[in-house]
């Protein structure tokens, strides 16, 4: 091994690693003296991600950084990675993600997200590899009776097959740790990701028109798109919009490493909720865009979305208690770093290439 490998805190695979919340977990991993090795196809991201992460965390550091392109269905692309680097653990972050695409492609979801899963874990298994944390969400709650959501809240329907791969895959982690008592499974539930990391280097890149809110309204801000779409001022909700836990992808990608160093030398399956504990509502969201970019946003209010709900948000003492993490950014610091990555790149990466 090198000597980089040899002096750093152990080697941590980080599939989709180029993507929003995986970009940022890289950083959050090298920057606490982890080998971070990277496996992302690029079909949702950009290999130019990682060059701003090498940015932020300084040569030395990015030495410990190493990345394949690569499709986790591509079994002999994720044998070969395993036998060149002695992985400790895996963050699971690769797959599809958008809900609304979700429901036309049914068949791309489940082949994509369980396929290349399955793929991951048979590889693990077969290098002895079986330490693994899942980049979960929120929507496996489906419809909560009553926020604030706990761990202990009953996983309920789904209303779209980007959910249910999420609410099957902890299933499948499940049910190997039932069938090998050696895995360690932690299972990171999300939120409401939004946010930059304050550089303003990286952030969120979707491609096309954004399906979620703040990206949504960051193009809104940047000239991009005209005015936002509300969907719906009907709810049972303060002020009629929908409510959601918003939470920094900077506290995200640290609660990561904080289940990354709790996890060390344990088995089991463990559940996380990550977020604030605080609901803000989509109007609420705007105001406080429009108070970070310093100019009025423009929306309309339309009709519900399909599959929507009022409001989730979630209780995370489980986590302050367990992981000794609590989100320490609020909704003015979100809108604040969002707005200064979008305005410092319009385009995304997409300049930059
Ligand atoms: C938030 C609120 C909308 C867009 C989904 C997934 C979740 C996670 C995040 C991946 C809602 C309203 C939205 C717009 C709007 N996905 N809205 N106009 O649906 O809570 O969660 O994305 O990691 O797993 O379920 O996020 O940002 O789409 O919506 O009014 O243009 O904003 O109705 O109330 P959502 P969202």
């Amino acid at each position: 091994m090198s000597d980089t490998q040899t002096n750093s805190k152990g080697c941590v695979l980080v599939t989709g690693g180029a993507g929003f919340i995986g970009s940022h977990t890289v950083v959050e991993l090298l920057e606490a003296g982890y080998q971070a090795v990277v496996v992302d196809d690029l079909s949702n991201a950009s290999a130019v991600a990682l060059e701003r992460v090498a940015a932020i965390v300084g040569k030395k550091n990015a030495e410990r950084l190493h990345f394949y392109e690569a499709n986790l269905l591509d079994r002999e692309a994720l044998d070969h990675i395993f036998t060149s680097h002695a992985i400790d653990c895996v963050i699971h972050f690769a797959g599809y993600k958008a809900v609304g695409e979700s429901v036309s492609k049914p068949i791309e979801y489940y082949h994509n997200n369980l396929g290349s899963t399955l793929a991951l874990v048979d590889v693990m298994r077969a290098h002895e590899c079986k330490s693994i944390i899942f980049s979960s969400s929120s929507t496996v709650y489906g419809d909560p009776d009553e926020p604030p959501v706990t761990e202990l809240s009953p996983k309920k329907m789904v209303t779209n097959p980007y959910g249910w791969t999420k609410w099957m895959i902890e299933q499948i982690l499940t049910d190997i740790y039932s069938s090998d008592p050696a895995w360690n499974v932690v299972l990171l539930r999300y939120f409401n990701p939004i946010g930059a990391h304050p550089s303003g280097l990286i952030g969120e890149d979707p491609k096309g028109i954004p399906n979620n809110l703040v990206p949504y309204v960051a193009q809104v801000a940047v000239g991009k798109l005209e005015a936002v779409q509300v969907f719906g001022n009907d709810y049972p909700t303060p002020d009629g919009t929908g409510v959601r836990d918003y939470i920094h992808v900077v506290d995200l990608a640290q609660g990561h490493l904080a289940a990354l160093n709790w996890m060390h030398g344990k088995t089991g399956v463990e559940i996380f909720n990550l977020g604030t504990g605080t609901g803000s509502s989509v109007l609420e969201v705007i105001h406080a865009f429009e108070a970070a970019a310093g100019k009025p946003i423009p929306y309309v209010i339309r009709e519900r979305r399909a599959g929507d709900i009022a409001a989730n948000w979630c209780d995370a003492s489980k986590a302050e208690q367990m992981l000794g993490w609590k989100a320490r950014f609020d909704i003015t610091d979100m809108c604040r770093d969002s707005w200064a990555w979008q305005s410092a790149n319009p385009n995304g990466f997409e300049d930059a290439q």
